[in-house]
């Protein structure tokens, strides 16, 4: 079995096992427009090998049914048109039956393409963006559980020990400042190795000197400011910000819970007191901003985040941690083209470029993210009031601190 058949077995079984303890029920609901079904992620991810490799390159193609075609197309104008991302839960048809039958039927289309002739490399790499693809929507789909759970007054466990996200330990000893000096630096992948098309060019960049914090902001530090009324002074907010906890009633972070004298975390484990030692996650743009104003540092920029990856989790010089496997670290970066950038041509093209506006740029990886998807040149990004994802807080300052 070539490497890529044997990624493709074990990442399109891993989506299997990761709802293997929803229903049906589960699996059709939709808790707000960007969030989605997990019947659909299941299903646009095979739509995604179905459109992408066997339409193009099959032999006799014939699609599973045509009205997939436009019912799992996500956003990629140039396959057509699209079903109203909003109403993606009213979707009870196809069944989630149809749907496991439709990943088989396409997995079955998939092998033997992969197992019929030698793959160009073009193909073998369009095939891997597929596998990653399907990576970044395993953990969509379970921020989308998540947050479709927090809604019932069960407080559901989706937690699954086996297959399932991990609950991280918080690593010690205490945190520290670690600096950077100012001066040129390189960022961007570089070399061998799956990357997307927004991680390159690799490029110089200008880095002012500053310091990293060696930990992400704990529960504990975020209540402190919770209970200093972070949420009640716009001296700490951005104006859109401050509008931002108007609209939502925004008090603290979207899953925290004021239960008598106790707080409380809805968690993949159903509703938990808050564990103050663990990152806080599931905060906006905004809040990470707020938090940092009040805490006198700011957000790292994104280049500040790559090249502390590079020389303190790198080649033996120890310090930074929590980068990779508790939550995606906001930064003040805007997510932009990076200098020489050119997107794909094709509807594949669509997969990154045309976002680039009116979101900001998270790097690192969270306890959902699938082992070994990200990498320290991966951007990530959503906009600013986004706070459903695993997302939390990595401080910097400006100068060298002790
Ligand atoms: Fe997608």
């Amino acid at each position: 079995m070539t490497a890529l058949m044997a990624d493709y077995r074990t990442t399109r079984a891993r989506s299997m096992e990761w709802v293997a303890a929803l229903s049906a029920e589960d699996c059709c609901a939709q808790s707000m427009p960007d969030a989605s079904p997990a019947k659909w992620h299941l299903a646009h991810t095979t739509w995604f090998f179905e459109t992408f490799v066997l339409e193009a390159h099959e032999v006799g193609f014939q699609p599973f049914h045509p009205a997939l075609k436009v019912i799992f197309n996500s956003y990629y104008n140039q396959v057509g048109d699209k079903h109203p991302r909003a109403q993606r839960g009213l979707l009870t048809r196809p069944s989630l039956g149809e749907v496991k039958e439709y990943r088989a039927n396409v997995d079955a289309r998939m092998v033997r393409l992969m197992e019929s002739t030698q793959l160009p490399d073009a193909l073998q790499d369009l095939i891997a963006l597929g596998l990653h693809h399907e990576q970044q929507h395993q953990e969509l789909l379970i921020t989308d559980i998540k947050h479709l759970f927090s809604y019932s007054p069960l407080y559901p466990s989706y937690f699954t020990p086996v297959a399932g996200p991990t609950i991280q330990t918080p690593p010690r000893p205490a945190p520290t400042w670690l600096p950077l000096d100012a001066g040129v630096a390189q960022i961007g992948h570089a070399g061998d190795g799956f990357f997307f098309d927004n991680e390159r060019p690799h490029h110089s960049v200008f880095v002012q000197a500053c310091a990293l914090r060696s930990h992400l902001v704990s529960n504990a530090e975020y209540l402190a400011f919770v209970q200093d009324g972070g949420y009640a002074n716009p001296a700490h907010w951005l104006s859109e910000g401050w509008e931002w906890c108007r609209q939502h009633a925004r008090l603290a972070p979207l899953y925290w819970k004021q239960v008598a004298d106790t707080w409380m975390e809805f968690t993949l484990q159903g509703l938990q007191p808050l564990r103050l030692q663990d990152p806080v996650i599931h905060v906006s743009y905004f809040e990470a901003d707020a938090f940092a104003r009040w805490a006198g540092a700011r957000l790292p920029t994104e280049a500040e985040w790559e090249l502390g990856v590079s020389r303190y989790a790198e080649g033996g010089a120890q310090g930074l941690v929590q980068l990779f496997d508790a939550a995606w670290q906001w930064t003040q970066s805007s997510y932009a083209a990076y200098p020489g950038f050119r997107p794909a041509t094709g509807a594949v093209g669509e997969y990154n470029g045309k976002f680039m506006v009116n979101q900001y740029v998270l790097r690192g990886g969270s306890s959902a993210t699938p082992a070994g998807h990200s990498r320290k040149t991966y951007r990530n990004f959503f906009p600013a009031g986004a706070c459903w994802q695993f997302s939390g807080i990595r401080l910097a300052r400006d100068g060298v601190c002790a």
